[in-house]
């Protein structure tokens, strides 16, 4: 038996297809891009230096000089050696060693946090806190200058964001006290790093308790430099260990490393195992990494002056820029900057300064807060008193006209 399917006799004709409107190449409006930075003085680039580059270094976040330290170098390679070039795999699989949780332990005791947990870096642990402590039930309230991580987080989340004003706990009180949603979370760097600013940790606290909200700091900046030996900026306002407070730090400034960490209470850091994604889904941080803040967490449990000395070395910095007539921030940590109205006038300031021996940061927009560009330099405890004036000298003389 066969059935018969409809079948017409002869073909319709083909619609006349519309003519392919004539687009440009995929990439053509990268070159519109590009010419638009240019033309704003605002290009950006990559300069790999040298292992033995002969320049006084103002621009790294090495806050206490402890990078090529020789333990931490040696624990690095003693690392390596035992547990091999890479992690192998996510913490979750294979990526996590006796190596992670000795730095987990110890990190958590330095900071008086009940746990810790280590990521690859201290953006993939911004991103995880974030979004894995808010929901769409949350309203998260951000500092206005916050850093990209944090900012990125909150996109990532599925919460409400509302940007609270620079530094101001009544924006965030009056942020907490308007919302509709039954959870909040506090979103803010602990210094900010651009100016070095410091947030007002306790007035945040202090609206959170009052709202119900749970309170998270990004101390990349405070970590070594602020709190008791360098304890970080939790300690330093008396918030570390407190039960609704999370921080999370990176491994790559004070502690000369690489990588990130959250810390907090245990069962903020157990959700974190089990939902975060920049946890599950990326590698876990290499072992000579882990190594190296290791070796650097001890030594700074040793020394814990080299805290206090990087404070007090931002303070001398940005006391003699100041009497020399630059426009110096006063540094609540270890990073002062120097404003400059014009992106081409910093970024030729920055190549005098360089020209001359001494390496400096140049921020500008779109990284700044404002449409002030910065030269940016960091206040490293193992500065020299004769290498602080000879900074300065090098700031003033290498100056562009305009
Ligand atoms: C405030 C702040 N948070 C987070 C990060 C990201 O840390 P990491 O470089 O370890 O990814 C940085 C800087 O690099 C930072 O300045």
């Amino acid at each position: 038996m066969t059935v018969d399917s409809p079948r017409p006799e002869t073909l319709p004709d083909a619609l006349p297809s519309a003519p392919e409107p004539q687009r440009p190449a995929p990439f053509d409006w990268l070159d519109e891009a590009a010419a638009r930075r240019r033309s704003a003085g605002l290009v950006r680039t990559l300069r790999p230096r040298a292992a033995d580059e002969p320049l006084l270094d103002l621009a790294s976040n090495d806050y206490l000089g402890l990078v090529r330290h020789p333990r931490v170098t040696r624990a690095a390679a003693d690392a390596a050696l035992r547990w091999g070039g890479g992690a192998t795999g996510s913490r979750l699989v294979t990526g996590s060693t006796a190596l992670h949780a000795e730095l987990e332990a110890e990190l958590a005791a330095f900071c008086g946090a009940e746990a810790a947990l280590v990521f690859s870096s201290g953006y993939t642990a911004n991103l995880a806190a974030v979004t894995a402590l808010t929901d769409a039930d949350t309203v998260i309230v951000s500092d206005a200058l916050n850093h990209a991580s944090l900012i990125d987080g909150c996109r990532l989340s599925r919460a409400r964001v509302a940007r609270a004003a620079h530094r101001s706990p009544d924006a965030v009180r009056a942020e907490l006290a308007a919302r509709a949603e039954p959870r909040a979370l506090v979103v803010s760097d602990s210094v900010f790093s651009v100016d070095g600013d410091a947030a007002p940790l306790a007035g945040h606290a202090a609206a959170c308790r009052d709202h119900g909200a749970a309170l998270l700091v990004d101390d990349a900046h405070g970590l070594g430099v602020l709190g008791p030996g360098g304890a970080g900026a939790l300690a330093a306002a008396g918030l570390a260990g407190a039960p609704d407070v999370v921080a999370t730090v990176t491994l790559s400034k004070s502690l000369g490393s690489q990588g990130g960490a959250v810390l907090g209470p245990r069962r903020v850091i157990e959700h974190l195992v089990q939902s975060a994604r920049t946890f599950i889904f990326d590698t876990g941080l290499a072992p000579a990494a882990v190594g190296a803040a290791l070796g650097a967490l001890r030594l700074l449990r040793e020394q814990p002056e080299r805290a206090e000395r990087a404070r007090a070395v931002g303070r001398e910095l940005s006391d003699r820029l100041t009497a020399a007539g630059l426009d110096a921030s006063v540094p609540d940590a270890a990073v002062v900057s120097v404003r400059v109205a014009a992106p081409e006038k910093a970024l030729a300031w920055a190549a005098a300064c360089r020209e001359q021996g001494v390496l400096v940061g140049c921020f500008r927009p779109p990284s700044v807060p404002d449409r002030w560009s910065r030269l940016r330099l960091t206040a490293r405890a193992d500065l020299t008193r004769e290498q602080i004036a000879h900074a300065v000298e090098v700031l003033v003389r290498a100056e562009p006209s305009r």
